[in-house]
């Protein structure tokens, strides 16, 4: 591959810049490099002599920011297809035991939701798979057809805040009683009669499915979970004075986050630099719509 073969804007790009201020000869460690877009925007900054090490699950992904990083000089970018919630075990592999900035950009990517063969999107059919890395087994189709419908149910209301998250697990059984559901569409269908038979009063501005698919691309990924293992091992990898930025795209992410930082700066280990998260600004918003969920914290390592 020669060419980047998707569009990527980064969000909150300035922010993220001024508040890691990140120097020559430093290392970030970008747990979610995804299509390389901030690792595009940060490298130079820690040039000459820095390094930059970025992880994603998806091995397309990789790919993507291997293109776009081809000409940083050598030995400056490490790319490596891991989970961030394994960070002590990455860093210890590659010969790190603290870093000076860590970022993270959560969730799913431009790229991602405009491949119908991943199955992220309800706009496009395509297999309803939703995996980040694909290596791993279970598809988001093994929990769609297999779950018992009150575990269906907690999914959608857990990881989606769906408030009529029981109507949309029976209508869900109902409809895989007749055949498996394995398509995007199919699920979309199936949440939009849920829907449908709740009037119209309870769909609101957003599309029915939306957050059915984030709820389940969540429970497929794990990512609650890997956010919280990722935060319990941070602050022992960060050097003093170090900062770690986390980008979310959602409430159940940002409280996590938040709590993290707080318990934190209650411990004295970590002090906060975005005592209200930062959110993208007009031009931003409207030049990126994904960035207008964006919420942006940033703690800073204490200690000497
Ligand atoms: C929003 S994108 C990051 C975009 C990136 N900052 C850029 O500018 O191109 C999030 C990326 O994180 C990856 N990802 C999600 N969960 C992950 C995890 N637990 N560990 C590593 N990568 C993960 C996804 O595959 C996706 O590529």
């Amino acid at each position: 591959m020669d060419e980047p073969q998707h569009e990527h804007q980064p969000v909150l790009v300035e922010p993220v810049l001024r508040l890691l201020d990140p120097r020559a000869g430093q290392v970030i460690l970008d747990g979610t490099v995804g299509l390389g877009g901030h690792a595009c925007a940060l490298l130079p900054r820690i040039l000459p002599g820095g390094r930059y090490i970025g992880l994603d699950l998806d091995e397309v992904m990789l790919g993507e920011a291997r293109v776009r990083l081809g000409t940083a000089p050598p030995g400056s970018v490490e790319l490596v297809q891991a989970n961030f919630a394994a960070l002590p075990e990455v860093l210890a592999r590659l010969g790190f035991e603290q870093v000076d900035h860590i970022l993270l950009d959560l969730g799913v990517n431009s790229a991602q939701l405009a491949d119908r063969t991943r199955g992220f999107s309800f706009e496009q059919d395509g297999p309803l798979d939703m995996r980040y890395d694909r290596r791993s087994e279970r598809r988001a189709l093994d929990l769609v057809n297999a779950l018992p419908e009150a575990e269906l149910a907690d999914i959608f209301y857990y990881n989606g805040q769906e408030l009529a998250s029981r109507k949309i697990a029976k209508r869900i059984c109902q409809v895989r009683h007749a055949g498996r559901i394995t398509t995007t569409l199919a699920l979309a269908r199936a949440v939009e009669s849920a829907y449908a038979a709740l009037g119209e009063r309870r769909g609101g501005r957003i599309h029915p499915a939306t957050r059915v698919f984030q709820a389940l691309r969540i429970a497929i990924n794990d990512e609650l979970n890997n956010l919280r293992a990722f935060l319990d091992g941070v602050v022992a990898h960060l050097r003093p004075g170090g900062k770690l930025a986390v980008i979310s795209f959602h409430s159940l992410e940002d409280g996590i986050v938040k709590d993290f930082v707080r318990a934190a700066k209650a411990a004295g280990t970590m002090d906060d630099l975005t005592r209200r998260p930062i959110s993208a600004d007009p031009q931003e918003r409207t030049a990126n719509p994904r960035s207008r969920s964006a919420k942006l914290r940033v703690a800073q390592r204490l200690g000497a």
